[in-house]
């Protein structure tokens, strides 16, 4: 093989590696996230786009934006059942999102991958 060829070939390699390392390991299942959140009821107190009780969902990714502990964060929000505070100044326990199998991690960040992303 002439070593051009071989050369062309190493970067194709190379731009192929860096393709799959730049895509998401695990793109965003909407269809399921909005399944999961319908089925908790969510949408409730959410809408993507209207403030509710709850802030609208593209509100949360937009006060997320850039930061890198966003997820984390919000996973705790919705497993832990910490104080949510209401717009008429009440706090309750904000829900805590129920899977099936229980605390399914891939579920749940799921979700949270994809209120990110609105
Ligand atoms: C009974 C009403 C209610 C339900 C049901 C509810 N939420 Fe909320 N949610 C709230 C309120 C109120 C806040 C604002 C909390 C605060 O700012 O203290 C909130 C905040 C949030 C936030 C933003 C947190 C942040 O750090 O900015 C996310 C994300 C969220 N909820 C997701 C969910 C998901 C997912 C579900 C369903 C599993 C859900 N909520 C169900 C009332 C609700």
């Amino acid at each position: 093989m002439s070593s051009k060829i071989q050369k062309a070939l190493g970067l194709m390699a190379v731009t192929t590696t860096l393709l799959l390392a730049s895509t998401p390991s695990s793109a965003v299942d909407v269809d399921a996230a909005k399944t999961l959140a319908r089925q908790n009821n969510c949408f409730r107190c959410h809408s993507v786009e209207k403030e509710k009780d709850g802030p609208a969902w593209n509100k949360v990714a937009e006060k997320y934006k850039g930061k890198a502990t966003a997820e984390a964060r919000l996973i705790e929000h919705i497993t832990s059942g910490e104080k949510a505070k209401f717009p008429d100044g009440h706090e309750e326990a904000h829900k805590i999102v129920k899977t099936d199998p229980p605390k399914d991690m891939a579920q749940i960040k799921n979700l949270v991958d994809w209120i990110l992303s609105l």
